[in-house]
């Protein structure tokens, strides 16, 4: 099966506005010369999306959010609905553990999250990872088996191809300490297995499974080159236009 992997960039809360239209002004202005074979994101911040937007019409860059709020509507002072998103982005993350940690989100929340997100045809990128603690005492296959269960007991066939699981260990974020790729790649082939037996093997070679966590440009190709892994979810080096271009073409051509 031909596979199109993926590059997010989360510019999280880093930047003022102008800052943000300048960064991607210069990712767009450095990309025509990567390959094809990618679909590429940017989430900046709610304020400065649809300035964002403006920037990247006509070119390959995506758009998406960092976060957005599980209900519907309803007296949720500084929340963001789906709804409201929807004109503006294409993607979204959902889950993000520095989000789960702020707001308490929950697995459901997470799942009635992305639920809404498919409904309006925006693809969910939902995160799922275990803690530093969670690691060191071995828990991680229990911990993301429960986050991936949950989201694939409310979750179609259907829908699940449209959808992205980020495994983004806790521990790795933002602290440039990693698991070895095949450690990554093991929990990541857990969750494709995962999906098989809640649906089939067709269902689990389409979901495309990404690795976030102090991913850049030097460190890139060795998650990528594992089996199973469609991309990357970056952080940090997606606010330097050379570091974000070098792991897009990175994971373009799965080398190094
Ligand atoms: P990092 O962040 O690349 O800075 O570790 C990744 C993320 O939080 O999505």
């Amino acid at each position: 099966m031909e596979r199109t992997r993926l590059v997010i960039g989360n510019w999280k809360m880093e930047l003022s506005y102008g800052g943000q239209l300048e960064l991607a002004r210069s990712i767009k202005q450095l990309l025509p010369s990567v390959s094809k074979n990618v679909d590429i994101v940017i989430c900046p911040s709610y304020p400065v999306l649809a300035a964002v937007r403006e920037v990247l019409h006509g070119g390959v860059l995506a758009l998406g959010a960092q976060h957005v709020h599980w209900e519907e509507r309803g007296a949720w002072t500084g929340e963001v609905s789906v709804s409201q998103l929807a004109s503006l982005v294409a993607w979204c993350i959902v889950g993000h553990s520095e989000q789960r940690h702020l707001t308490g989100m929950t697995d459901e929340q997470v799942c009635a999250t992305a639920h809404l997100l498919l409904q309006q045809g925006i693809t969910p990128v939902v995160c799922v990872g275990e803690t530093r603690e969670e690691h060191d005492t071995e828990v991680t296959i229990g911990k993301v088996t429960a986050q991936v269960a949950a989201l694939l007991r409310t979750t179609t066939r259907t829908s699940l191809s449209k959808l992205v699981i980020a495994y983004e260990p806790i521990w790795a974020i933002g602290s440039g300490e990693m698991p070895d790729p095949e450690e990554a790649a093991s929990v990541m082939l857990l969750i494709r297995k995962l999906v098989a037996e809640q649906f089939d093997n067709e269902v689990a070679e389409r979901v495309r499974v990404i690795y976030g966590g102090s991913v850049s440009a030097r460190t890139a190709a060795s998650y990528v080159t594992e089996p199973g892994v469609d991309g990357v979810l970056v952080g940090g080096a997606s606010l330097k236009p050379r570091d974000f271009i070098e792991i897009v073409r990175l994971v373009a051509t799965g080398t190094s």
